[in-house]
């Protein structure tokens, strides 16, 4: 149960009138929006003139958006909330655009906050009072979120309706106010350090992939529209193949690759120029990027290519673990460049000949 002082009673009560009051439909406003900030402020922007609106329009992640095109018509015809979705996967996949398509293809408003964001049980219960029959509440890094503000979403979930204690001292009392339905989207980097309360809560699971080359290559030349810049054939592959599997990442270095084209007088991006840019950016024919390259190197040459523990690897390339977990061991591991043992994450073959290293001795 929730323990509440009463301005924060006073403040739920109006929130619900409101609701009952069944008054027009407002949007969320910037000033009452929750936004955690993984992401920097232009990379928001970029995504957001990037965000596709349909599912049609969203490229790649077959599976899921096949699944999500039924969930979603099954939901509409029964004229039901959707169930609650989980995404998961490697940041910069597009989880939160998806998010946002899947609100559109229902016809509802979405929230979007974060778990960091969510400090206390009271400002999920704020958020969730404000939401109408059928929103969508999205929140980002959910594996992140306090245990008290989660313990609080477990009813919300599965019931609709949240406890609350008021008051304080003899004055005490508990308040169970109803939900409307809702779909609450959950995104996670990381799916293992979700409890098992919370994630039996969800009725739609979903694992979103690195992308294919081709697939990014059709989000880069859409990006380019977007971007009013035209880019070659070539270039777009060739963009495509050293994005990390990552749509945010196609998008950050075409933005890049863009800027030495124009420079240069360029009508479209060309390929001479794309290798050019990404040589300076030190981003390689594989994609990998200078902290990949410290982190193998490190690998090879301090621990002869491992097993090495992951909080050694972080302290050694001046990372978080969980930036080297969430972010750079997906995709070097995805490659094919390292592998994980019981012991620690081992080099592979591969990487040696990618760094240039004599092949490594077979023990
Ligand atoms: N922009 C970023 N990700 C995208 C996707 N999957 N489809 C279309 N545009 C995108």
């Amino acid at each position: 149960m929730v323990t509440l002082k009463k301005h924060w009673l006073y403040y739920l009560r109006n929130k619900i009138e409101k609701l009952i009051d069944d008054r027009e439909v407002k949007d969320v406003n910037e000033e009452e929006r929750i936004i955690g900030a993984e992401s920097s402020e232009e990379d928001e922007t970029i995504e957001l003139s990037l965000r596709p609106q349909l599912l049609a329009q969203y490229i790649g992640q077959d599976k899921v958006k096949s699944e999500m095109k039924i969930y979603i018509k099954a939901a509409k015809q029964r004229d039901e909330a959707l169930d609650h979705v989980l995404l998961y996967g490697p940041p910069g996949l597009g989880k939160t655009t998806l998010a946002f398509v899947i609100a559109n293809e229902m016809g509802v408003h979405l929230k979007s906050t974060s778990g960091p964001a969510i400090e206390k049980a009271g400002d999920l219960v704020a958020l969730l009072s404000e939401l109408n029959p059928g929103d969508v509440l999205f929140i980002d890094e959910i594996h992140r979120l306090a245990k008290p503000v989660e313990e609080v979403l477990y009813s919300a979930m599965e019931d609709f309706y949240i406890d609350i204690v008021v008051g304080e001292g003899q004055t005490t009392h508990a308040v169970h106010v109803p939900l409307p339905p809702f779909t609450l989207i959950g995104a996670t980097t990381r799916a293992g350090q979700l409890s098992a309360p919370l994630r039996d809560r969800f009725g739609i699971i979903e694992h979103m992939q690195y992308y294919s080359v081709e697939d990014l290559e059709k989000i880069i030349q859409r990006s380019s529209v977007v971007f009013n810049t035209k880019i070659d054939p070539e270039a777009a592959i060739e963009l495509a193949r050293r994005s990390r599997g990552t749509p945010r990442v196609a998008n950050r270095l075409l933005k890049r690759v863009r800027d030495f084209a124009e420079v240069k007088g360029e009508e479209a991006i060309s390929l001479a120029t794309t290798k050019h840019s990404l040589h300076l950016l030190e981003v390689d024919d594989e994609g990998l990027d200078q902290t990949d390259r410290k982190l193998l190197r490190m690998m090879i040459e301090n621990y002869g290519g491992g097993p090495v523990g992951i909080k050694t690897i972080a302290a050694n390339v001046g990372e978080d673990t969980d930036t080297i977990e969430e972010v750079y061991e997906p995709y070097l591991l995805q490659k094919g460049f390292i592998t994980r043992t019981p012991r620690g994450r081992s080099v592979t073959q591969k990487a040696y000949l990618q760094l240039g290293y004599p092949p490594k001795d077979e023990k």
